[in-house]
C-alpha cells in the first residue's frame, strides 16, 4: 500500500531530524478508505483488547499504528515489523490486531484514538496523528513564558512567514502529564478545538492532518522557527521578529 511507504518515509525523516531517540514518537494513520472489502475483514491475530474509553465514531475503522517500544529508524526500514494494522470493533469498545504481525500498538494509543474519534466526530477528514520529540520545540516548553499558547504561537510565527502560512491555527499547549495517560489524551483533545499542532510540555509535539507529509511539514516549519529564535538568543540578541502588520498582511495574500 502506497500509504505505508509514505509512513516509512516520514518515520525516516523523524529519525534523521534527530527527533526520535530510541522509541521516541509514534504515528497512527486511518487507512480504512484504502482497504478492500476483503482486507477489512481480515481475521484477528490475537484476542480483542478493550479500549479505555469507547470510540463510537471509529466503529470498524482500520489504522496503521507504530508499535510500543519500536524505533522510528526501524519503522522506516520495515513498517510491518515495527507497527501493525488494528481494527476498531463495531461497538467502538475494543480493537483487534489484523496484520501483519501481532505488534502491540504505541502506549499513546489512547491519545491517538481519542484525537481521531473527536476530529472525525466533528466531520473533519483527519487521517493522521504524528507525535515526535523535536529537541528545539521541546526546549521552548522548558521556558515558563512560552507555556502560553498565544505567546509561543506569536514567537514562532514571527520568525519566518512560512510558519504563519503553514500553521495558520497556531499551536496549543498541554501542561506536563505522564506519557500515555488518559489525562494527557483528554487535555490534548481540548487543544484540538482550536489547533492542529499541540505541544506537550517537556515531552514532545504532535500534529493532526489529512496527510502525513503535511503533518511532518508543519512540525518541521515550526522547528525551523524555533532554531532561528534560539540561534539569535545564543548569539546574544533577541530576534526582532516580523511585525504584527507583516504577519497580518500574509492573511489576504495567502488566503488564510
Ligand atoms: P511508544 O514507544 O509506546 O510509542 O512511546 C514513545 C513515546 O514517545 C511516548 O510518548
Ligand atoms: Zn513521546
Amino acid at each position: 500500500m502506497a500509504e505505508i511507504e509514505r509512513i516509512a518515509e516520514v518515520a525516516g525523516y523523524l529519525w534523521t531530524k534527530g527527533w526520535a531517540e530510541r522509541n521516541g514518537g509514534n504515528i497512527s494513520v486511518n487507512v480504512t478508505s484504502l482497504m478492500s472489502e476483503e482486507e477489512k475483514t481480515l481475521p484477528a491475530l490475537c484476542p480483542a483488547i478493550d479500549l479505555l474509553t469507547p470510540m463510537e465514531v471509529l466503529s470498524n475503522h482500520i489504522f496503521y499504528v507504530t508499535g510500543t517500544g519500536k524505533r522510528m529508524r526501524y519503522v522506516a526500514q520495515d513498517p510491518f515489523a515495527n507497527g501493525s494494522l488494528i481494527r476498531i470493533s463495531s461497538d467502538g469498545k475494543s480493537y483487534e490486531i489484523i496484520a501483519e504481525q501481532p505488534i502491540v500498538p504505541t502506549s499513546e494509543l489512547p491519545s491517538h484514538l481519542m484525537m481521531h474519534n473527536y476530529l472525525r466526530g466533528l466531520g473533519r477528514d483527519i487521517k493522521v496523528v504524528v507525535h515526535t520529540h523535536p529537541t528545539d520545540l521541546i526546549g521552548m516548553t522548558h521556558c515558563k513564558p512560552f507555556l502560553d499558547s498565544e505567546k509561543l504561537t506569536r514567537t514562532l510565527w514571527s520568525m519566518i512567514p512560512e510558519s504563519r502560512i503553514i500553521v495558520p491555527k497556531g499551536v496549543g499547549i498541554v501542561p506536563y502529564e505522564i506519557p500515555g495517560t488518559l489525562a494527557l489524551a483528554e487535555a490534548t483533545i481540548r487543544q484540538l478545538e482550536k489547533h492542529d499542532v499541540v505541544f506537550w510540555e517537556k515531552h514532545g509535539i504532535l500534529a493532526v492532518g489529512e496527510d502525513i507529509i503535511e503533518c511532518f511539514d508543519a512540525i518541521d516549519t515550526l522547528s525551523k522557527s524555533a532554531q532561528i529564535y534560539m540561534n539569535a538568543r545564543m548569539c546574544g540578541y533577541e530576534p526582532e521578529g516580523m511585525t504584527d502588520q507583516q504577519l497580518d498582511d500574509l492573511v489576504p495574500a495567502f488566503g488564510l
